[in-house]
This record gives structure tokens, sequence and C-alpha cells, in this order.
């Protein structure tokens, strides 16, 4: 394994004796972008609720450059330079965009001066100039969540994870957000995984998949590869996917 990963391996989760995971693996590494796929109910959010401490898991174990997470509290965990967003945007609507970014790098110990300084980088670089004055109370939808993603990066996290971020985005502010993330981990030290149910936005962004079907994998690997496995078309893609990997494969 490469020294700068999170790594998951032979992972399991119950709840009340229901298997949300079954026996999982997968790993990260700095520069890659991940994208975790599945149907609803595959697992997906616990998988990353595991990374991050929110669930335990009864089996297998968690590695961050080494160091075995296993079962920590989600604050030493995030500690360790792991950082995430939730499916639902979680802000502090009585405050500013950039307050909100600036928390965020305080409660990480920044010097206020550190602190500012991120935040007017994370401003720019997710396009957030004109609302930095705006309460996050008044923000769109899509505007919300960019302010979520810059906040998770405010601590310079080494591994960034993301539960559905352009869920319930147009298709502008989807592109938007696709190009502003599809620049991170090359621009920094990050590895970043990604669950979504936007296929195309997925095909675009990431450098490799894992596929989970009812809590187990079912396809890892090279985009073009994993979309024309059988099993993943079968459990997931459907049509649309047979349609897709036929027309690339023709192309
Ligand atoms: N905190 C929880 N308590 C009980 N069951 C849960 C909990 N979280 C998830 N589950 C169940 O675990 C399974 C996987 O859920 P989840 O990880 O949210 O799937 P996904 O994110 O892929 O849609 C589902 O059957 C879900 O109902
Ligand atoms: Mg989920």
């Amino acid at each position: 394994m490469p020294k700068n990963a999170l790594s998951a391996t032979g992972i399991s989760v119950d709840f009340f004796g229901l298997r949300a995971l079954s026996d999982v693996s997968l790993a990260l590494s700095h520069g890659e972008i991940l994208g975790l796929i599945g149907p609803n109910g595959s697992g997906k959010t616990t998988l990353i609720n595991v990374l991050t401490g929110q669930v335990k898991p009864i089996s297998g174990k968690v590695l961050c450059n080494g160091a075995e997470i296993t079962g920590l509290s989600p604050r030493k965990i995030a500690k360790h330079g792991i950082a995430r967003s939730f499916q639902v945007v979680r802000l502090f609507r009585g405050l500013t965009v950039a307050e909100n970014i600036e928390a965020a790098a305080l409660a990480k110990g920044c010097s206020r001066r550190t602190a500012w300084h991120r935040t007017e980088q994370l401003l720019s670089e997710f396009d957030l100039e004109e609302q930095q004055d705006q309460l996050a109370a008044a923000l769109s939808y899509g505007d919300e969540r960019r302010v979520e993603i810059a906040r998770a990066l405010a601590g310079k996290p080494g591994f960034l994870l993301l539960d559905e971020p352009a869920a319930g985005m147009n298709d502008a502010e989807g592109d938007a957000l696709l190009r502003i993330l599809a620049r991170l981990p090359g621009e920094r030290e990050l590895g970043m995984l990604i669950i979504d149910h936007d296929m195309s936005l997925i095909m675009r962004l990431c450098h490799r998949l894992h596929v989970l079907a009812s809590g187990k994998t079912i396809g890892e690997g090279g985009v073009d590869e994993v979309r024309r496995l059988p099993r993943v078309i079968e459990a997931y893609l459907g049509a649309e996917g047979q349609e897709e990997a036929g027309n690339a494969a023709g192309g």
C-alpha cells in the first residue's frame, strides 16, 4: 500500500442484525479520485461513516497513512486529516460564507492570520467571492454545497470524502462543481472519495470506481473496465449503463 493512503480492509457492519457491509476493502491514495457507487441502501454512506468513525465495524481494519484508526471517535479520526461532507448540508446558518470557512480553519487550530489566508484562497477556488458576506441561511442550494466542501478543506485534510455533493443541483451547478473537484487532488496532497448518483458526473470525474450492491463489493477498478462488468451493469447501471457501455465500446 502507498504510504499516503486511506485504506479499509475486510470491513463488515451490522445494524441490529442487518448486514449493511460484508467484507468490503478499498484504498484511496493522494492524487486520486475514487467513485463509490451502488444502488440505494447498498452501504455507501455506511462505508464513509466507518472511515470517519461515525459507525464502528464489527470486523475489519481502517488505516490512515499506516496508522490504525479503526473504531476511533470522529474527532480523533479528523485529526488524522480525514474530512467529509454529509448527505444533508450542515452549515452555521447565522454566519456568513467567509465566517463559515474561517471558523472551520480556526477549529483546526490555525492562527487567525492563517485561517483568513486559507479562507480567501478557498473563496476564490470555489468561486464564492461574490457571496462571501452573505449569511449561509440565504444561500442557494448549489452555493451551500460548495461552502460545505470549502469548509471541509479548510483544515487541509489529506483525504476528502464527499457524500452526494451534487445531489439536488441543476446541470450548470453540477458542472461547475465538477470542474472545481476535478482540480483538487492534483493541486494539493489529497485523495478524494465521492459518492454520487449522477453517473455522467462520476464517469467524467473519477479515476477509479468501487461498486457496492447489498453491502458487498461487486466491482472495482478503472472507470471503463468497471462500467463494462456484467455484474455491475445488471445490478446497478441497468439498461442505461448497458447502452453507455455499448456506445463507448463502439466508439
Ligand atoms: N444508523 C443506521 N441504523 C440502522 N440501519 C442503518 C443505519 N444506517 C444505514 N442503515 C441501513 O444500512 C443499509 C445501507 O445504508 P446506507 O449506507 O445509507 O446506503 P447508501 O448510502 O448506499 O444508500 C440500508 O439498509 C440502511 O437502511
Ligand atoms: Mg447514502
